[in-house]
């Protein structure tokens, strides 16, 4: 496996070249695809605030903005999909430059954390996922989507991420994330397939003392 820093370079570099076109690119319509899945997970549970990791060019959040009335906050590895967010949303939600790794947010602050088609980007999930944790309350959701294969499709296309020059790290199976939330106080509240090629996760927090998936 590649170092961490080169998926995320890789990653930083792609999309700050794809910014400008990011909707008509074959990664932006994939994501556009998932949208409305997503903000209608959202509204099965109540909410104030919302951060929204790799939140790209901001269509999510402009999204949320339009349809609640809630505060928006959103972090991106990529300048210019960064840059892009903020002349969409402006000064309506709290957008910074930086890595799901290292979420730049107080502990316990936040309703709802989403993560649209950028969790395969992550070299270190186990790290990402415990942020999200980390910033989200305890009754909070984490609510997840990104690209789904079934096998045998996944396991090849696994074998060649590291030669993908767009940062991509792994294609998930929901055991793989059940997986990655065991021990963590994370818990898989549900699973569905988003179209063909893609899932939507919702993870709860575990009440104190209880572990498990
Ligand atoms: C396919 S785009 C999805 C953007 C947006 N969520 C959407 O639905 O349109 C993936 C995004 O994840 C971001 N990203 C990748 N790795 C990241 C990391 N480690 N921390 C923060 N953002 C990251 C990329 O810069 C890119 O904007």
């Amino acid at each position: 496996m590649e170092n961490a820093q080169t998926y995320k370079e890789k990653s930083a570099s792609t999309f700050n070249k794809q910014a400008a076109n990011y909707d008509s690119t074959y990664c932006g319509r994939h994501a556009q695809m998932l949208y409305s899945h997503v903000m209608d997970t959202m509204g099965r549970y109540e909410f104030q605030n919302v951060l929204d990791v790799g939140c790209g060019t901001g269509n999510v959040l402009a999204g949320v903005l339009k349809k609640w009335n809630v505060s928006a906050a959103g972090i991106d590895l990529s300048d210019n999909m960064l840059d892009i967010a903020k002349k969409r949303i402006g000064e309506k939600a709290d957008l910074r430059k930086g890595d799901s790794e290292n979420l730049p947010w107080e502990s316990n602050m936040f309703d709802m954390v989403i993560c649209t088609d950028s969790f395969h980007h992550y070299p270190n999930p186990e790290a990402v996922l415990s942020e999200m944790k980390r910033v989200v309350k305890p009754e909070g959701k984490i609510i997840i989507a990104d690209p789904w294969l079934s096998a045998p499709f996944r396991q090849i296309a696994n074998l060649f991420m590291p030669l993908c020059k767009d940062g991509d790290v792994k294609i998930y199976s929901c055991n793989d994330l059940r997986k990655l939330l065991q021990g963590s106080r994370l818990n898989l509240k549900s699973w569905e397939k988003s179209g063909k090629n893609a899932f939507i996760a919702v993870i709860g927090i575990c009440p104190s003392g209880i572990v498990g998936v």
